[in-house]
């Protein structure tokens, strides 16, 4: 392999030439797939209406377990102001669907109310 350096033969003047091209591409190629999740975060910012729908949705369903202002009351409920944000897919199926001890809340809310739900978890009380 080190006999590969004490060639100066034109093929191995343009190998060198042409990598750093290549790195670039592929840094290029892959800022090109990370766009989506840059895209997923600006789909984090919520409006004040939907962040007091949930708010209210809050303190109607969700607070007799997770506790007012979603300050956890402790009991082995999930501390909601520990959600990650970046989880959306997780909360909606989660609260939709149940989990464990958590009833399901798909015939109860609507796909919207349990989209603004996760705006005030996410944006809601300060953390
Ligand atoms: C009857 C009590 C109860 C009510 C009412 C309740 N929850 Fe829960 N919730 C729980 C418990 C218990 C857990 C922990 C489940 C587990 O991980 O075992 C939980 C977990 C969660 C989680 C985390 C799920 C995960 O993926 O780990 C979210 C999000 C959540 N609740 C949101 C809500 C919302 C929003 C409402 C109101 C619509 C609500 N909960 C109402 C009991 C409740």
């Amino acid at each position: 392999m080190l006999r590969l350096f004490f060639y100066t033969d034109s093929r191995n003047v343009t190998l060198i030439k042409v990598l750093p091209l290549r790195i670039l591409m592929s840094i290029g190629i892959s800022a090109l797939f990370c766009a989506p999740i840059f895209a997923q975060d600006e789909a984090l910012t919520f409006t004040p209406v939907q962040i007091s729908a949930g708010a209210k949705l809050f303190s109607d369903n969700c607070a007799i377990c997770h506790g007012p202002k979603m300050i956890d009351p402790g009991g082995g409920f999930f501390d909601l102001r520990t959600f990650p944000p970046k989880q959306r897919p997780r909360f909606i199926n989660s609260v939709s669907n149940g989990k464990n001890s958590m009833p399901p809340w798909k015939n109860v809310l609507s796909q919207e109310q349990i989209g603004n739900l996760f705006a005030y978890v996410v944006a809601g009380e300060p953390k």
